[in-house]
């Protein structure tokens, strides 16, 4: 069990905390401005026509709310929400029966959408086309094939992978929306919300701090805030300000970059022991003895995202980002290899 402080998953603390700091209306929903906006328009229309939203797929690394945003687009089609997930979904026959419930409206929001298995993948195929179900009655020659009509229901699918969706099933979603890292000022915005939500007194500034460490993720943010806010109350403070953020942060081993032991590992590991890289995720995931799901999932978007590491089709390189961070001095002829820069040939120029 992963139970790291600055984990994007879901930890046993959370769960009291999320239902009551999740933003229950779009105008609540801070940040994702693409996303909300196409969204908005596509609910418009749908309800204009009187027709059920057009299914939606949201994809991005855990935590930047994409279970949140399922549960507002139910709200304001005013449908009800059902939850499940690919993993949770293992006969086809699981996924008829909770189809067939299903009312006009209602949202279907299955989570992990690329972990579905085959057979019950072939079921969403006609339901999310032409809302049928297509029910094999018998075996063999005398074998036949009913259809039954389903509601007009709208599918959310969400998932960390998209690539693992095969296109069958990606092209049935008529709103493909990208989840995108929150910035600083957002995650403070969210972080003050939530501590009224919470009861605690925080300056702009100590929301900032704790904002600028939060990875990118609102799940991350609050959970942090709610640390700060107990190291904070221990400490006899009134309210949380940019000093004691920093100290309960630093308490935490969360760096300034909202870098854990594990992001740190994985930097030195291709500055020190790889030679700055290009390193394999296999290889490296194996070096460092975490998951390689992990490692794709959650620490690699996030070191990408802020250019810690590059992606190149040899494998992870380091980049300057990351030497200055482990305060090593990159070697000379690192940026040769890399063909990153050309210092000392100038007849390349305009080449
Ligand atoms: N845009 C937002 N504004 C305010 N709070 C948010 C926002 N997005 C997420 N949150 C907060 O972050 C928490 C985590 O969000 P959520 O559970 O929706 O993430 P998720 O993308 O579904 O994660 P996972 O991939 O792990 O299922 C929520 O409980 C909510 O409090
Ligand atoms: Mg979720």
């Amino acid at each position: 069990m992963d139970d790291r402080i600055i984990t994007t998953s879901t930890l046993g603390e959370d769960f009291a905390s999320e239902y009551s700091l999740r933003p229950q209306k779009i105008s609540e929903y801070i940040g994702q401005d693409k996303v909300k906006e196409r969204l908005k328009i596509f609910i418009k229309a749908a309800s204009m026509r009187n027709e059920a939203l057009d299914h939606v797929l949201l994809y991005g690394p855990p935590g930047l709310g994409k279970t949140t945003l399922a549960n507002i687009i139910a709200k304001e089609m005013k449908g009800s929400l059902k939850i499940t997930s690919g993993p949770a979904i293992e006969r086809a026959g699981d996924l008829a029966a909770i189809l067939t419930t299903l009312k006009d409206n209602d949202v279907l929001f299955i989570d992990e959408i690329h972990r579905l298995n085959r057979t019950v993948e072939e079921i969403l195929y006609p339901a999310m086309e032409d809302y049928a179900l297509d029910i094999v009655l018998g075996k063999g020659a005398s074998a036949k094939s009913i259809r039954l009509d389903l509601s007009k229901f709208t599918l959310i699918g969400a998932t960390t992978r998209v690539g693992m969706l095969t296109s069958p099933l990606r092209d049935r979603f008529g709103v493909l929306c990208s989840m995108e890292y929150y910035d600083d000022e957002q995650l403070k915005e969210i972080i003050v919300r939530s501590a009224g939500i919470l009861g605690c007194k925080i300056d702009t500034k100590g929301a900032l701090e704790i904002a600028k460490r939060s990875r990118g993720t609102p799940r991350v943010a609050n959970r942090l805030l709610k640390r700060v806010r107990d190291y904070s109350e221990v400490m006899g403070n009134e309210s949380i300000n940019c000093e004691t953020a920093k100290q309960a942060l630093e308490l935490l081993e969360v760096d300034g970059e909202g870098f854990d032991r594990i992001d740190n590992k994985i930097l030195e590991a291709i500055v020190d022991n790889f030679n700055g890289g290009p390193v394999g995720i296999e290889t490296l995931s194996y070096f460092i003895g975490e998951e390689l799901d992990t490692i794709q999932d959650v620490y690699e978007p996030y070191l990408l995202q802020r250019g810690f590491i590059i992606r190149t089709p040899r494998g992870r390189v380091a980049s300057d980002k990351a030497y200055a961070h482990l305060k090593r001095t990159k070697p000379e002829e690192k940026n040769d290899q890399l063909g990153l820069f050309d210092n000392n040939d100038n007849t390349k120029e305009g080449v």
